[in-house]
């Protein structure tokens, strides 16, 4: 008699609170292919899903890594070549005391390490609302609790400091910083930074400052490193290869962690051990952080030049529409308009991929003040795809809300 297993497998509860609204759409997307469309993605940060392309220079660089064999397992921070280009990045940077750097398996597992490093059931880390949520699906998974602070929508998105201090509790190990942020395209300005990095100091906290789009800056000024304005704190910089050097696939990222060397000490051997345990990063992909770090930049005034233009066709339309209105993004490629309408943004996001076929993703995904909605735009394709899109959401607008 065979013996079988018919009882239900149940997922871990805490399971329960992770979700990721930029993915979670895509059952929709798939409902309206089987019926033959085709959709329009403008969901998904992904630059090679458009007219930008991986530099040839990186390209060369995993090639040759292959080829001259680097296919085996390299070492759990890194190789030392990357780790040097990254060193010099950070001092580019303006980062003067740093203590350790690592390399991931895309900022991802940055995230996903730094923080299982640091906290401990009851704590709660500060992270922003709106917020990329794959912090929030950490955070999840870990079974801790959601502790946010507001970006202010009337203050450009900056970080709402009062409401930071208002949220910090005993139990508060450190706060997240997305500069450039997704999804709003904001841009913190120093005074902010040096106002965060005083309550870190104050309450010591970790401040992660996440500037994996610190290159795509679109009105020609430079991006602040959190690090740069506070090197006594304890700060880990993410940065990597996704967004600025195009290369979301390869999955490369890393850390920096800066700070006071004592007492950054203990977390440090706490990262490593982690580090360990997942044995290392992708190997051959590292050898291209040198040539991405330290070779040409052409892409980059290419890139931003297309950016910048495409954020502007972007602000022209949300802010020519009835119903819509939007903050200038100052960097990355994302626009978060708001959206004047009678019904929950979750439904007319559903509603125009199922009618109009573009994908946009919803405001409640990212967290929004009660009362308020919005969608993320992806504003990566070409003026001439923009605009199909922004006709379509238009069309939408009117047909279900005049
Ligand atoms: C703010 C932010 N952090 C981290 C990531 C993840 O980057 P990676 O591809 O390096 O895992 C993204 C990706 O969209 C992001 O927007």
């Amino acid at each position: 008699m065979p013996v079988t297993q018919a009882r239900e497998i149940s997922a871990a509860t805490r399971l329960e609170n992770v979700r990721y609204a930029i993915r979670d759409l895509a059952c929709y997307a798939d409902e309206v292919a089987k019926q033959g469309h085709k959709i329009l993605p403008l969901n998904i940060g992904d630059p090679i899903t458009f007219d930008f392309q991986t530099p040839a220079h990186l390209i060369e660089a995993v090639y040759k890594a292959m080829r001259d064999g680097h296919n085996g397992y390299a070492p759990s921070s890194g190789i030392k070549e990357a780790l040097d280009a990254i060193r010099g990045e950070a001092a580019r940077k303006g980062i003067i005391t740093v203590r350790d750097l690592f390399v991931t398996t895309g900022v991802s597992e940055t995230v996903d390490l730094c923080l299982t490093a640091l906290l401990n059931p009851g704590d709660d880390l500060l992270t922003p609302s709106p917020d990329y949520p794959l912090y929030s699906a950490v955070l999840a998974k870990m079974g801790l609790a959601l502790n946010t602070y507001d970006l202010n929508e009337e203050d450009g998105w900056q970080p709402d400091l009062d409401d930071i201090k208002r949220k910090i509790t005993p139990r508060t190990r450190g706060i997240v910083l997305i500069n450039p942020n997704n999804p709003t395209g904001s841009v913190s300005t120093g005074a902010l930074l040096r106002g965060i990095a005083e309550l870190a100091r104050r309450h010591n906290l970790v401040i992660f400052a996440d500037e994996i789009y610190d290159k795509l800056m679109l009105d020609g000024d430079a991006c602040v490193s959190m690090a740069s304005v506070a090197p006594d704190v304890a700060i880990v910089t993410f940065g990597g290869l996704s967004k600025n050097y195009l290369a979301p696939g390869w999955r490369i990222g890393w850390g920096i962690v800066s700070g006071d060397a004592a007492a950054v000490k203990p977390y440090i051997d706490g990262i490593q051990k982690l580090l360990r345990s997942r044995l290392c990063a992708n190997h051959p992909e590292q050898y291209a952080i040198k040539a991405a770090l330290e070779g040409p930049q052409d892409h980059l005034t290419e890139v931003r030049r297309k950016l910048r233009s495409r954020r502007d066709l972007t602000v022209q339309w949300c802010n020519s529409t009835p119903r819509v209105s939007c903050v200038s993004p100052r960097g990355a490629f994302y626009a978060y308009p708001r959206i004047d309408i009678p019904e929950g943004d979750d439904v007319f996001v559903r509603e125009l991929i199922l009618q109009k076929h573009v994908m946009v993703v919803h405001g409640s995904g990212f967290g929004q003040k009660p009362g308020t909605k919005h969608f993320r735009i992806v504003f990566l394709p070409d003026e001439p795809t923009l605009s199909r899109a922004y006709a379509a959401i238009g069309e939408l607008l009117r047909e279900r809300y005049s």
